[in-house]
């Protein structure tokens, strides 16, 4: 996975629990305490999935719903949101940045070695009602889930997401 979401792990775990927990991350998942990720990095899945899944969870004392939950809002509002602050620019609402990140994770990766964004399809089922389908083999439809609330955070909209299966999801925009 990509080295930006480590970079946002990182500065989301050092703001919010301390440096010397982020140290005892990066070595309980196998780095030196001092280890810096770099926004180009091809991190190994495996490891990503380790800092997720067991090692925050562990060493902040978080479910893994709340790590997801804490990361979607950090996401979007703390990070991409600054980072990648032209792809907002062009996005008023939450319905904006959903119906273009497809584009956004496609372009924002085609020259990153190894770098396998999840693709989108939508389908509108009703006037505010949109049906999207996840397709990612990484199966993290509860990640998008939260990091779609977090959007909503951003834009100061009351969203209603609704997961339908594994792979499609409804949000809500009314
Ligand atoms: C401008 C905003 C955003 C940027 C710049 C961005 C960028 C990225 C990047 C670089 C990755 C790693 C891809 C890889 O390593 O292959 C990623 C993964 C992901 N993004 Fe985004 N993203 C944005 C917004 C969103 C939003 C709003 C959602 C959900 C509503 C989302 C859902 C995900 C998920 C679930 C993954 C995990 C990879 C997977 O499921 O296969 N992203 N994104």
């Amino acid at each position: 996975m990509k080295g930006t979401v480590h970079k946002c792990i990182e500065k989301l775990v050092t703001q919010n629990f301390g440096v010397e927990k982020w140290q005892q991350c990066l070595v309980e998942a196998g780095f030196d305490e001092d280890h810096v990720f770099m926004l180009n990095d091809d991190v190994d899945e495996a490891v990503t999935m380790k800092l997720v899944t067991q090692v925050i969870p562990s060493v902040c004392n978080l479910t893994i719903q709340q790590v997801l939950d804490t990361f979607g809002q950090f996401w979007i509002n703390d990070y991409a949101s600054k980072v990648y602050a032209p792809y907002f620019e062009g996005c008023k609402s939450t319905k904006d940045l959903i119906l273009k990140l497809d584009f956004i994770h496609k372009s924002l990766t085609e020259n990153i070695p190894n770098a396998r964004p999840p693709r989108l399809r939508y389908e509108w089922v009703d006037t505010n009602r949109l049906a999207v389908t996840y397709l990612s083999d990484r199966g993290l439809i509860d990640l998008f889930i939260s990091i779609a609330k977090g959007a909503g955070t951003y834009y100061k909209e009351e969203l209603r997401v609704t997961k339908k299966s594994d792979q499609v999801l409804e949000i809500d925009f009314a």
